[in-house]
């Protein structure tokens, strides 16, 4: 199987919405998690821009370049090879202009993403996305609470919380659908404003914090894992406890080496008997 023939495209994301089957997707930024989630089934892998928290101890995601992302994405290409992989375009790559918003999601493409995501859906972001996906690059868009705008929104709050505001994220949810979008997640979204959102465009909604009506899922590693730090959001479900055991593992581990328990026999590289001999002579010959 070559990199660019996948059993999971933007094809198969629109099937699965058609037969009601829900899209599962997980972040990764390396290439053994990738593989990981690849074999467990997960239909996609987001590089997220959420790497500047999990990976890089940022506190929001603004500080991301296009070459950490395309470190990271080139890691999780090597290790997923039939999920989908969605590339975060990260703050400022896509806000410059046509031409260098196509350079940054080419580079992400060729360094093994199957589509980019962008945040948001002002005319300027709707325009860059037409002109992607007119260029043969998919496009996933991101509404709701969309973290490359934490410091004009001002904190992480749930969206579309009245009426008018579901109305909105609709309206910006076809005009993501109008201009070619494949996708668009929906982040920190009331339920029944997804659910709203999900029965009335065409393409699917992947949630995070945004109920269980949308068609598909997407959570962050590191989260699902509990290996991130800080804060963890509400709408995680944790499936392991991962830094109590990276914790452990690294207490038994300093222990062992200050013991002189580490390396045992089992770790060791040792001589023939014949090599042994000389060397043990050789030794006592330079006394
Ligand atoms: O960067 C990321 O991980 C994301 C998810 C929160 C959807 O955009």
């Amino acid at each position: 199987m070559t990199d660019s023939i996948k059993s999971v495209s933007v094809k198969t994301f629109a099937k699965m919405k058609e037969n009601q089957e829900k899209i599962s997707m997980l972040t990764a930024y390396d290439f053994s998690t990738a593989k990981y989630i690849d074999e467990s089934g997960v239909d996609s892998i987001l590089v997220g821009d959420s790497l500047g928290m999990t990976i890089l101890g940022y506190d929001t995601t603004v500080k991301v370049t296009i070459e950490d992302m395309l470190t990271f994405t080139k890691a999780v290409a090597n290790g997923a090879k039939r999920a989908l992989i969605l590339a975060d375009m990260p703050f400022l790559s896509y806000h410059i202009s046509k031409e260098q918003t196509i350079q940054n999601a080419g580079k992400l493409i060729q360094a093994g993403a199957n589509a980019v995501k962008l945040e948001g859906a002002s005319d300027f972001i709707l325009d860059e996305i037409n002109h992607l996906t007119k260029s043969g690059i998919s496009v996933a868009g991101h509404l709701g609470f969309t973290p490359q705008y934490i410091n004009t929104i001002g904190g992480y709050y749930v969206q579309g919380k009245s009426y008018e505001n579901t109305l909105k994220l609709l309206e910006n949810a076809k005009k993501l659908e109008e201009n070619g979008a494949f996708c668009v997640i929906l982040e920190m979204v009331p339920e029944e404003s997804a659910k709203y959102i999900t029965e009335n465009i065409s393409i699917p909604t992947i949630g995070i914090g945004a109920g269980k009506y949308c068609d598909g899922q997407v959570l962050v590693i590191d989260d699902i894992l509990g290996k991130y730090p800080g804060n963890i959001p509400k709408f995680v479900k944790q499936y392991a406890n991962i830094k109590d055991i990276i914790k452990e593992s690294a207490q038994n581990y300093n222990n062992d080496v200050k013991q002189g328990l580490f390396p045992d026999k089992n770790n060791t590289f040792f001589l023939s008997d014949e090599e042994r001999e000389k060397l043990e002579c050789n030794l006592i010959k330079s006394y």
